[in-house]
């Protein structure tokens, strides 16, 4: 059987990186997977722009050979449109599956009927996945929500398109369309789907801590557990609920409170240089596969746009960090960056050596 669940590279419980647009590119899917990541999903992409031969959308695609498996997230509405990009897709021999955006709620992309549009429309659902089954040979997942909101619950009907059509597994984010991110995750529809699944469940939503994922796993009894939000500018992340769920203490909500692992400082300054490093490394990659010139793709334009969301995170919390966020229209260049990063991360560890010698009261 086509499966997904033989990733325990790491042991114990499955953790993937959830597909979030504009920032799991192949940089920040490298670092979550060596952080114990199993899998991980990239930026949606559109099956017609695939059609088309857009380099823009093909770009999304990039990979690293040496980053781990990664499942190609397309959307769109069409199953014939759907099933020929899937097709393409697959003959790149980069991924390890591939996905139906069936999820997102963004209106340019619900307006011609794909992403959560999908949610209201199970029928359409089994076609494409049917259609993209028909056309590859590689596990064939669908992420997805509860319904369009609480009043019209529509995940048992889009578990059962997903199955009948093939599908290997089905992730599911257990919020309802109304609720875009915010709002509690329902775990106990989330756990009923599972009861009710044949194939391999995986749950997202709200998974911020270990508390979060122990409970996500105790209560549903998913098969793995996806996280966006909380990797953002922390793939360490998976690492931690790795090791807090090993440890075999019970997690409890104030675990949770306590926020993100306090990290040193040096350990952020080279995981910060080692996702930039990857992200000229991407550029170099893309220009040369698709021979653009050298002008293309600036590194500093590059990088001081799709960089600075990612920076934000990693110094979050920081001595330094809302300092830094008043001058974040002075950054143009890498160099900026470096700059700013280095004076953040020097006042943070100014502050740190200044608590700790108040601590031994000196
Ligand atoms: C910036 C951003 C971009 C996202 N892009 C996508 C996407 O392209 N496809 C998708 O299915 N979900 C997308 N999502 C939703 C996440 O994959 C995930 O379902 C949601 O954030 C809930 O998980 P969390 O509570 O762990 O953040 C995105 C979320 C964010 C915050």
């Amino acid at each position: 059987m086509r499966s997904l669940f033989h990733l325990k590279k790491n042991g114990g419980p499955l953790l993937f990186l959830a597909p979030m647009a504009g920032f799991t590119s192949a940089p920040m899917r490298r670092l979550c997977h060596a952080h114990g990541a199993e899998l991980a999903y990239t930026e949606m992409t559109s099956d017609m722009g695939l059609l088309h031969d857009s380099d823009k959308t093909w770009h999304l695609l990039e990979t690293f050979c040496d980053e781990g498996p990664v499942v190609a997230h397309l959307y769109g509405s069409n199953p014939a449109t759907l099933a020929e990009a899937a097709a393409k897709v697959e003959a790149t021999g980069r991924f390890a599956a591939i996905d139906l955006n069936a999820g997102c709620p963004v209106h340019k992309i619900t307006a011609n009927g794909a992403g959560a549009a999908l949610v209201k429309n199970p029928q359409l659902v089994h076609d494409i996945l049917a259609a993209m089954r028909r056309a590859v040979t590689l596990p064939l997942t669908v992420k997805t929500r509860l319904g369009p909101h609480p009043g019209a619950v529509t995940a048992f009907e889009l578990l059962a398109a997903a199955e009948s059509a093939g599908a290997d597994a089905f992730a599911l984010h257990a919020r309802f369309t109304s609720q875009g991110h915010g709002g509690e995750p329902r775990l106990d529809l989330l756990a009923a789907v599972k009861r009710r699944a044949k194939i391999p469940v995986i749950g997202n939503g709200g998974v911020h801590s270990a508390y979060a994922a122990q409970r996500m796993f105790r209560e549903t009894g998913v098969d793995a557990v996806m996280i966006a939000r909380a990797a953002i500018g922390n793939p360490w992340i998976f690492g931690d609920i790795r090791a807090d769920l090993a440890s075999g203490r019970e997690l409890a909500a104030r675990d949770a409170a306590r926020g993100r692992t306090r990290r040193d400082v040096s350990v952020i300054k080279d995981t910060l240089e080692a996702h930039m490093a990857a992200e000229l490394e991407l550029i170099r990659l893309i220009r040369a596969r698709y021979a653009l010139p050298r002008q293309a793709m600036d590194p500093d334009d590059v990088l001081t746009t799709t960089f600075r969301c990612h920076l934000f995170r990693y110094l979050h919390g920081l001595k330094g960090s809302s300092y830094l966020r008043g001058r974040l229209s002075e950054l143009h260049t890498l160099a900026d960056i470096r700059a700013a990063v280095a004076s953040c991360l020097e006042r943070e560890a100014a502050y740190r050596a200044g608590a700790k010698h108040e601590q031994a009261g000196l």
